[in-house]
C-alpha cells in the first residue's frame, strides 16, 4: 500500500520514529518502512553500519529520489517482509535523496554503496513496490509460492 505524507512533526511522529528503529535494530535489519509494519505513513528509517562501524542511523520523512545515477549493479537484497528470502536486483548505485527530519526540516542528501540500495529499498515500500516486484517473474513465482506454504503453515 503506498504511504501518505506526514504533515504532522510533532511528539506522534518522533515516536513513531524510534518505534520504527527498534524494531529494526531488533529485528537485525538495516532498514524499515512504517508501512511495513502497518503504519502507512510516509517514514522509513535505516542504519547500514550492521554494528561493524558506529551507528548510522536515519529518519527518513517523507522521502523521494531527487537524481539517480545512470550506472546500476546488482546486488542480493532481502526484506524483513520476506525473511530468508534474497533475490538479485539492479538499482542505480547512487541517488540524491530529499527528506523531512522529524522536526520537518528538509534535508538533501547523497547516497552510494548500500545506503543507496537500502534507501531505494525502503523508497520503494513506500511508494508501494515490494522487493519482489523487481525480480524476474520466476524468482517471484518461487518466493510467493514458499511464503504461501510459509503462511498455510502458520494456519
Ligand atoms: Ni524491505
Amino acid at each position: 500500500m503506498k504511504a501518505t505524507p506526514i504533515t504532522d512533526f510533532g511528539a506522534k511522529t518522533k515516536s513513531l520514529a524510534q518505534s520504527l528503529l527498534d524494531t529494526m535494530y531488533d529485528a537485525q535489519g538495516i532498514g524499515l518502512a512504517a508501512n511495513q509494519v502497518g503504519i502507512v505513513k510516509k517514514m522509513a528509517v535505516m542504519d547500514c553500519s550492521r554494528g561493524e562501524t558506529k551507528p548510522d542511523p536515519y529518519i527518513l520523512v517523507n522521502p523521494e529520489i531527487v537524481r539517480s545515477f545512470d550506472i546500476e549493479n546488482e546486488e542480493e537484497e532481502g526484506c524483513l517482509s520476506f525473511p530468508s528470502h534474497f533475490a538479485k536486483i539492479s538499482r542505480p548505485v547512487a541517488v540524491d535523496i530529499r527528506f523531512q527530519d522529524t522536526d520537518g526540516t528538509w534535508h538533501e542528501e547523497h547516497f552510494n554503496g548500500i545506503k543507496s540500495r537500502c534507501a531505494q529499498h525502503e523508497i520503494d515500500h513506500l511508494n508501494g513496490t515490494l522487493f519482489i516486484d523487481h525480480c524476474s517473474l520466476i524468482k517471484r513465482r518461487i518466493i510467493v509460492q514458499k511464503m504461501t506454504r510459509l503462511n498455510s503453515l502458520k494456519g
